[in-house]
């Protein structure tokens, strides 16, 4: 199937008029976006690979990257913004990825905190984000990944996440172009971040909840300190913290570790 942006990228590393480095392998774009930005690479460039040898996810966990069915791609971007502000970001991402999808195809993505897009419960795609912080009064690197199931069939999906992931073509039994989805991402990541860098969290903050696919659920929440917590979702707070109110009303303010759906209290 020709995927004429796709193309394009491979063939003159760039994307609708954007740098673009583009790699047929590579261990990890987010490694490769963050080497490139500390030897001074420009704001908006953007890392492609059709495989990743070492794909990161979040908790250390791998992503898995095969060829020719995923989106594998890392954006650089140097914002203005406090290191207390830098965990909105991937929050103003997920409604970045979730708008370009529904720009782009007719499917409903939602949202799991911190970093999930969902399809019908299933997961089909995650953001990574990464921040280093040059000093003297330089804004800090930040490198936005993502990783999209795009065109992957079901049977290509490990046994062991066939219950929980999913991907654009198993939702909706449709082939979609990535080269025009990587684009319309890009777009609107642009647009969340001249919003973030101008101080309106909170517009995003509220589309994002339009999206929580967990919004008034029963979670368990799996501690750093490998507790469990269980409660219901109140959504992400300005901070971009999780709340999580839990049996006895205490509320947790839930910064890292592992959410996923309880059994419902008897
Ligand atoms: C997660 O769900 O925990 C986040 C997954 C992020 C995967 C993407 S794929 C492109 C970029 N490069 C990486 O190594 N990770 C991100």
């Amino acid at each position: 199937m020709s995927d004429p942006l796709w193309l394009e990228l491979r063939a003159t590393g760039r994307l609708a008029g954007r740098p673009a480095i583009y790699y047929e392998t590579v261990d990890s774009t987010n490694t490769a976006a963050m080497a490139l930005g500390r030897q001074g690479a420009a704001s908006g460039t953007v890392v492609v690979a059709e495989q990743q040898s070492a794909g990161r996810g979040r908790l250390a966990r791998q992503w898995l990257s095969p060829p020719g069915c995923g989106l594998y791609f890392s954006l650089l971007l140097r914002p203005h913004l406090a290191p207390e502000e830098l965990a909105r970001i991937t929050l103003a991402v997920g409604v970045a990825v979730c708008r370009a999808l529904e720009q782009t195809t007719a499917l409903a993505p939602q949202l799991k905190w911190p970093n999930d897009i969902l399809l019908h419960g299933g997961k089909c795609g995650g953001i990574l984000t990464e921040a280093e912080f040059p000093g003297n009064d330089q804004p800090p690197l930040v490198v936005v990944g993502i990783g999209l199931n795009v065109t992957t069939p079901a049977a290509a999906l490990p046994v062991t996440l066939r219950q929980k992931a999913t991907s654009l073509f198993i939702d909706s039994g449709r082939h979609h172009h990535r080269g025009a989805l990587l684009l319309a991402i890009c777009r609107e990541i642009d647009r969340i971040m001249e919003q973030l860098v101008a101080g309106d969290f909170g517009t995003l903050l509220a589309e994002w909840r339009q999206r929580d696919g967990l919004a008034g659920q029963r979670l368990a929440w799996l501690t750093p300190q490998h507790t469990v917590v269980h409660g219901v979702s109140l959504g992400p707070d300005q901070s971009g913290a999780l709340s999580i109110r839990d049996d006895a009303g205490t509320i947790h303010t839930v910064i890292s570790g592992d959410i996923s759906l309880a059994a419902p209290s008897p």
